[in-house]
């Protein structure tokens, strides 16, 4: 295994969910092209299929699965076939996740949309964490990334659902965190301000006016940025954090 990975006469897989677009696609890209077997899984089987197949075309390593973060029974089974064929899972790095309606104020807001994105970036944040545990624990060794949001440090105006969502995420990350510290497994969050991706460009222009505006360096993130940060938090020598929240925000949160 290249540097920067678990090195081991046996393969490892990372697991990237939410492979299919953005911030996942491009942290599976670039993980794999440091050396790492990478796991593409999106509840879009087609987009984790592209993903899977342009990192191979680029001499990589990767397989694709189909699963839903809401649906645990479609999880375990994708995980087991990709531990099958890479090997045990070293790494989970979760992208999988939604901003729901934005743009609406607390007391508009619609309650079945809250549940639908609690259900994928908080509660799935938890069941994607269950498939990959018992896997680490028996290794000894782990390495769990859920992106949160500067949403959930700061809070973002009309974002109600998105925003407390990801504050739950990154107590969750905190908590879980606790629990495997003498493990070798570490748990981390990370918080990115705004990164160019289709989940942004799909969002109302106030919205991403809003977002920008707060950021002091004045510029959006880059998926380079955020698939590097990414890439080092899942690698071995990032050993002595757990349970913490990566700040990637131009300076918007010094916390
Ligand atoms: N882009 C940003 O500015 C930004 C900022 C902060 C945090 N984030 C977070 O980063 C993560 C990735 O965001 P992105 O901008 O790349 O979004 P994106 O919409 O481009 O990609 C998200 C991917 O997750 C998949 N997905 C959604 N729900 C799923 C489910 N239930 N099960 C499995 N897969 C599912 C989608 O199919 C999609 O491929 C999200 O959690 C998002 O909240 C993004």
């Amino acid at each position: 295994m290249p540097a920067g990975f678990k090195s081991s006469d046996r393969s490892y897989a990372t697991l990237v969910v939410g492979a299919g677009s953005g911030i996942g696609r491009a942290a599976a890209e670039f993980l794999a092209a440091q050396g790492a077997a990478v796991g593409c899984v999106d509840r879009n089987g087609d987009s984790a299929q592209e993903a899977a197949e342009a990192i191979r075309r680029a001499g990589g390593q990767a397989v694709a699965e189909t699963a839903d973060v809401t649906e645990e029974a479609t999880v375990a089974p994708a995980v087991d076939r990709i531990a099958r064929s890479l090997g045990p899972v070293q790494a989970l790095v979760n992208c999988a996740g939604v901003t729901g309606r934005t743009n609406v104020k607390a007391h508009e807001v619609d309650l079945a949309d809250f549940d639908a994105v609690c259900r994928i970036n908080l509660r799935g944040a938890l069941v994607l964490s269950q498939a990959v545990l018992p896997q680490m624990l028996s290794q000894k060794y782990g390495r769990i990334l859920h992106v949160a949001s500067i949403a959930g440090k700061e809070g973002n105006a009309g974002m109600t659902a998105y925003s407390a969502s990801k504050a739950g995420l990154i107590g969750l990350v905190k908590s879980m965190a606790k629990d495997y510290a003498e493990t070798g497994i570490t748990i981390n969050a990370l918080a990115p301000a705004v990164i160019l991706t289709p989940m942004v460009e799909a969002l109302p222009q106030a919205t991403v006016d809003y977002m920008t505006a707060k950021i002091p360096m004045r510029r959006c993130g880059t998926l380079e940025e955020v698939s590097a940060m990414i890439a080092w938090i899942v690698s071995p020598a990032c050993s002595f954090t757990t349970g913490f929240t990566f700040d990637l925000s131009g300076g918007r949160a010094t916390f």
